[in-house]
């Protein structure tokens, strides 16, 4: 009796699990007929994970003479990683009229600033630019570019390069140079926190923020960093009995470097720009006067071995600081510069047209 009653419990079992895989299967086939009934013909797509985005911030005096090679670089990418801020002088328009890329349009940005080169306001339109570029959340890279950058790679590589590493690229020494710091920034500003770099920097989503919030060096910059007579026009003029009184404090290339410093955010920098500029040293002979005007490339000048050239450099030499910078790129050896720059639209086309930058 009990090894009966335990067979046909055993086997009660067995036609229950039958019955519940049944059941289990028609389930299954039911679904499937009711995906199949309700949804014949779209695929449901996987969700759209939207990748992180680099913002390019380019700061234009009016259109952008170099829109077509940046047409080709953005042309090559379809997921939608990259969002355009165009900061043009006011009263200019920026619209399938006064540009030739679609990319362009709807990227300016509406509350620009009249920018006096070598002013404040040059800070002014940054700060309004990432202002702009933040309003996105997916942004997470910031690029300032001037109106005469070129991209020297393909988007992939560029997006690739930028993403690889969590830190800012800004290029940032101590400025040790008489008549550039204002005195009476002091204690605003103190001395020790004073630094010179490039403009072109690409800042992290922190650092936009940090730009952005500021309210204590901006206005010490307004206040203190004037310009009086810069040696650009010393050419024309005599040059000023006592130099060192004048602070030409160059904000653009001393503002976001020294706030970085001034927070104490300097650890989470990259210490070199991306952007190459060559200055002029050889046209000058006055040591004072030297470096001071980045070379523009004509169309004679581009060749694809100046391309090469720039593409080669995978080092920097700060001479003040007695410091070599190798240039890596998620820890293996890279090459130093993406972008580059001064180049008239005849001799960027050149080089767009020979497929040596933006598509390869
Ligand atoms: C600029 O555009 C934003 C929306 O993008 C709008 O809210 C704002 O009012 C505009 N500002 C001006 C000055 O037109
Ligand atoms: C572009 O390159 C082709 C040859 O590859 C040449 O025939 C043409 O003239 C070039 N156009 C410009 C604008 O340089
Ligand atoms: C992008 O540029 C890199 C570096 O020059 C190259 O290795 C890669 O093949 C290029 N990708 C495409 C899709 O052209």
């Amino acid at each position: 009796m009990k090894r009966k009653g335990s067979r046909g419990r055993c086997r009660s079992k067995i036609v229950y699990i039958v019955m519940l895989c049944f059941c289990v299967g028609s389930l299954m086939m039911l679904q499937n007929q009711f995906i199949q009934i309700t949804d014949p013909e779209v695929v449901v797509p996987p969700p759209a994970v939207q990748k992180p985005k680099i913002a390019f911030l380019f700061i234009a005096r009016n259109r952008l003479p170099l829109e077509m090679i940046w047409d080709a670089f953005f042309r090559g990418e379809e997921q939608g990683r990259f969002s355009i801020y165009v900061h043009s002088r006011p009263g200019f328009i920026l619209n399938e009229f006064t540009t030739r890329s679609p990319f362009f349009y709807n990227c300016q940005v509406n509350n620009s600033v009249q920018v006096d080169w070598g002013e404040s306001s040059m800070l002014a339109a940054e700060r309004i630019l990432l202002k702009n570029a933040l309003k996105d959340p997916f942004n997470e890279r910031f690029v300032f570019l001037s109106d005469s950058c070129i991209p020297l790679y393909n988007f992939s590589y560029t997006y690739n390069y930028i993403m690889s590493t969590s830190t800012s690229f800004v290029d940032s020494f101590a400025d040790t140079k008489e008549g550039r710091y204002n005195p009476r920034m002091h204690p605003v500003i103190p001395v020790h926190n004073w630094r010179k770099g490039s403009q072109w920097a690409v800042l992290i989503r922190k650092h936009a923020e940090v730009v952005v919030a500021d309210d204590i060096l901006f206005p010490e910059f307004q206040k203190h960093c004037r310009r009086r007579s810069l040696p650009e026009f010393w050419r024309d003029h005599p040059i000023p009995v006592d130099a060192s009184k004048e602070h030409n404090c160059i904000p653009d290339e001393h503002y976001v470097q020294t706030l970085i410093a001034h927070n104490d955010l300097e650890g989470e920098l990259t210490r070199r720009s991306v952007t190459h500029s060559a200055w002029d040293l050889s046209s000058s002979k006055d040591r004072e006067r030297r470096g001071w005007h980045p070379v523009m490339y004509k169309l004679s000048d581009a060749t694809p071995a100046l391309i090469k050239a720039i593409k080669d450099i995978d080092n920097i030499n700060y001479e003040t600081e007695y410091r070599r910078e190798w240039c890596t790129s998620k820890g293996r050896p890279a090459p130093c510069f993406l972008f580059a720059r001064k180049f008239t639209r005849s001799a960027a086309l050149k080089l767009l047209n020979a497929s040596i930058i933006a598509a390869n």
